[in-house]
């Protein structure tokens, strides 16, 4: 976390961080793994509790927080679109941000890169990665055949 930018790390195997008197104007909730009454009581007034991933609970309390409260609840679900994966790609060539590839895997092993990543301990992202097929785009450019466009890696 610290390679990744972060000052302070807490390590929530050994520490608790809704416990104390610290207080947050800002938790991301990246893995819906914190309880959400001890998030909340860690938040500052004007605060804003992140979710990555919530239930029908969350979000009815979220929503009524939200409403009467001077909290804040939010949480969204990424939808899969080119543009944002350029934008990050853009983001990540100009090293505005970075990733954490924790394994990387060929297609042809997409089952294994499930069951590792459904365990839940990935360190990052799992990737899958897709060969370049060269000589099926030579083939089709020289008997001018049509063919799918080539996967890229
Ligand atoms: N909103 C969206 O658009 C969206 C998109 C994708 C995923 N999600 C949601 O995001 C959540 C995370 O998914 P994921 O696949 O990225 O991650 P994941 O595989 O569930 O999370 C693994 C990582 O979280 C760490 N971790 C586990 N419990 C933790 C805790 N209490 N505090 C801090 N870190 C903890 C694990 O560390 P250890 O190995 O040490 O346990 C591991 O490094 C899921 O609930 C998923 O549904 C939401």
């Amino acid at each position: 976390m610290r390679s990744l930018g972060a000052d302070h790390v807490v390590d929530y195997t050994k520490e608790d961080f809704t416990e104390g008197d610290q207080t947050y104007d800002v938790i991301f909730d990246t893995v819906g793994k914190s309880s959400f009454s001890a998030s909340m009581r860690s938040l500052k007034q004007g605060g804003v509790h992140v979710l990555g991933g919530f239930g029908l609970s969350q979000l009815v309390r979220g929503l009524l927080i939200s409403i009467f409260g001077k909290k804040k609840v939010t949480g969204w679900v990424a939808r899969e679109r080119k543009q944002d994966l350029i934008s990050l790609k853009n983001l990540i060539e100009a090293g505005r941000i970075g990733s954490v590839i924790d394994r990387r895997y060929p297609l042809e092993s997409i089952v294994e890169a499930h069951r590792y990543a459904e365990q839940g301990h990935k360190k990052g992202n799992v990737a899958i990665t897709i060969e370049h097929d060269d000589s099926a785009q030579q083939h089709a450019a020289s008997d001018g055949s049509s063919s799918e466009p080539p996967s890229r890696r």
